[in-house]
């Protein structure tokens, strides 16, 4: 260490600094407490990642090595939910769920906030809430009480993931009137636990989502995280709450660096998603794992969302190797340009016929109609009244199974997999050149985020050294 400081130039010795930047361990980097109440050591997040692609294993891994994973519940039907969380109940160790707004299904939101309060769930992670709704209100609230020391205990917790401050504001404040009154008025909370909600926020936590993969703002982290940090503030001081609000940093994160400027930004955690899905443990297949590990920064793409393509809403995927964002953004545009199938052009329908539904669309439409009978019979009466909305559900059949035949590895539709990934990958694929962690086989994510922790607080202690007027080399090894 001494000869990398060689000789400082201010009040402070060698000694000194060396001494202060040997505290800097990666359990040090984030906000302790907030690990403590977690029971994790390190403040590192594995984000949720849909249809079980943040998987039981994943979730678990990360758990035993200290760290702590959602499990991504969205898009799984309820039963296979119930039948994880059983899984990593017995697992023992510390893990969230995620509960996702499902505008579209609001009866899907609230089946699933109830199984969680059935099975004692006390971590969430909220995700694309656009406003509050009852069975999030519901879940935060379940239980709440005071100790007789006057203590406001609430056992579920949640955990918000968001990009934009308004979200934010509403995530820091307490539980709107509104819901409170109706949980009251159904039965669901007395007239003590919504007092005690007036006094405690919707979440204590948030997650500043920057550019992430999935769905996402593309917000640039050094803008997002200093905002979001600010209105924490604020909002402790304007609800004057017995608990600090935190912010933790998502999105663009896959490299000791990155993780260390977030931690520097004054993160209390950090959250990782595209990396992960290239780990061993993720819910893909190898084929995807290998395209995600020859992904640079420039491969991506942003594509409609099958939940939300009719409003426009976009999700940020792979577009190396795969066609599904060309093939889903000309499905955007003919639902925009055709008021029904019928409107496709003679050319145009035998194009889509054969190269990307691989089917007639009749036959398409027959086989939706049969799976929403079976889902949401409402979807079907919409579709014969409105031919437009009947489009709608044939070409979101492609931007359903696009995900599906990813995961599943289907090899006659490599060409379609629809992969979500951010720039955070080609950061981390970048990082590791030259390295075991190269090959997609050795990519255990435990193995994945201990080098992302480790590094970044080599970093930390170069950078303090730096700081002092030091010369410090960086050392990035991956043992
Ligand atoms: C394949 C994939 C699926 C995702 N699915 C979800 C999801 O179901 N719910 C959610 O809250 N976030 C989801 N995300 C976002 C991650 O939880 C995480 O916030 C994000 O990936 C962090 O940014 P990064 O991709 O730059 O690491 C997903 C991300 C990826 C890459």
């Amino acid at each position: 260490m001494k000869q990398i400081i060689g000789e400082l130039h201010l009040n402070i010795t060698s000694k000194q600094v060396e001494d202060s930047s040997a505290l800097i361990q990666p359990e040090n980097l984030g906000d302790s407490a907030f690990c403590r109440e977690l029971g994790i050591k390190y403040p590192y997040l594995g984000g949720s990642m849909a249809k079980g692609i943040s998987s039981v294993n994943l979730t678990i891994e990360l758990g035993k090595a200290g760290m702590l994973g959602f499990f991504g519940a969205a898009g799984l039907p309820i039963e296979k939910v119930e039948e994880s969380i059983n899984q990593l109940m017995d697992s023992k160790v510390p893990f969230g769920i995620n509960l996702i707004h499902s505008p579209n299904e609001p009866d899907l939101e609230a089946e699933l906030a109830e199984l969680y309060i059935r099975k004692g769930i006390r971590l969430l992670e909220a995700s694309a809430f656009l406003t509050l709704t009852m069975p999030l209100v519901r879940y935060r609230l379940h239980g709440i009480h005071r100790t007789p020391d006057g203590k406001i205990i609430t056992p579920n917790r949640i955990i918000a993931k968001v990009s934009r401050e308004e979200l934010a504001e509403k995530f820091f404040s307490p539980p709107p009137e509104k819901l409170l009154n109706n949980l009251l008025q159904q039965g669901h909370i007395t007239t003590e636990q919504a007092e005690l909600a007036r006094l405690i926020p919707m979440a204590q936590e948030v997650t500043a989502e920057a550019d992430s993969g999935g769905h996402t703002d593309n917000r640039p982290a050094l803008a997002l995280f200093p905002t979001i940090q600010s209105l924490a503030a604020r909002m402790q001081k304007k609800n004057g709450y017995n608990m600090p609000l935190r912010v933790g940093l998502g999105g663009g994160i896959g490299t000791p660096t990155a993780a260390a400027a977030a931690f520097a930004m004054g993160a209390a955690w950090i959250m990782v998603g595209s990396v992960h899905q290239a780990c061993l443990e993720s819910g893909t297949c190898d084929t995807v794992r290998k395209m995600l590990a020859e992904a640079k920064q420039s491969d991506l793409s942003m594509a409609p969302a099958a939940d939300m393509f009719e409003m426009g809403v976009t999700v940020q995927v792979l577009k190396r190797g795969t066609m599904f964002a060309m093939r889903a953004t000309r499905l955007y545009e003919l639902y925009r340009s055709c008021e029904s199938i019928n409107d496709i052009t003679a050319t145009e329908r035998e194009k889509l016929e054969k190269t990307v539904f691989m089917a007639p669309l009749e036959q398409i439409w027959n086989q939706t109609r049969s799976f929403f009978l079976q889902r949401d019979s409402r979807q079907v009466e919409r579709a014969e009244r409105d031919p437009k909305h009947k489009m709608a559900l044939v070409f979101r059949w492609y931007l359903g199974q696009t995900a599906n035949w990813a995961k599943t590895g289907e090899p006659d539709r490599k060409i379609d997999y629809q992969i979500w990934c951010g720039p955070a990958i080609g950061a981390f694929n970048e990082w590791v050149k030259g390295t075991p962690l190269e090959d997609p086989a050795n990519r255990g994510v435990a193995k994945v985020a201990d080098a992302i922790m480790k590094g970044a607080a080599e970093i930390s202690r170069s950078n303090i050294i730096r700081f002092y007027g030091g010369v410090s080399e960086t050392p990035l090894q991956i043992q």
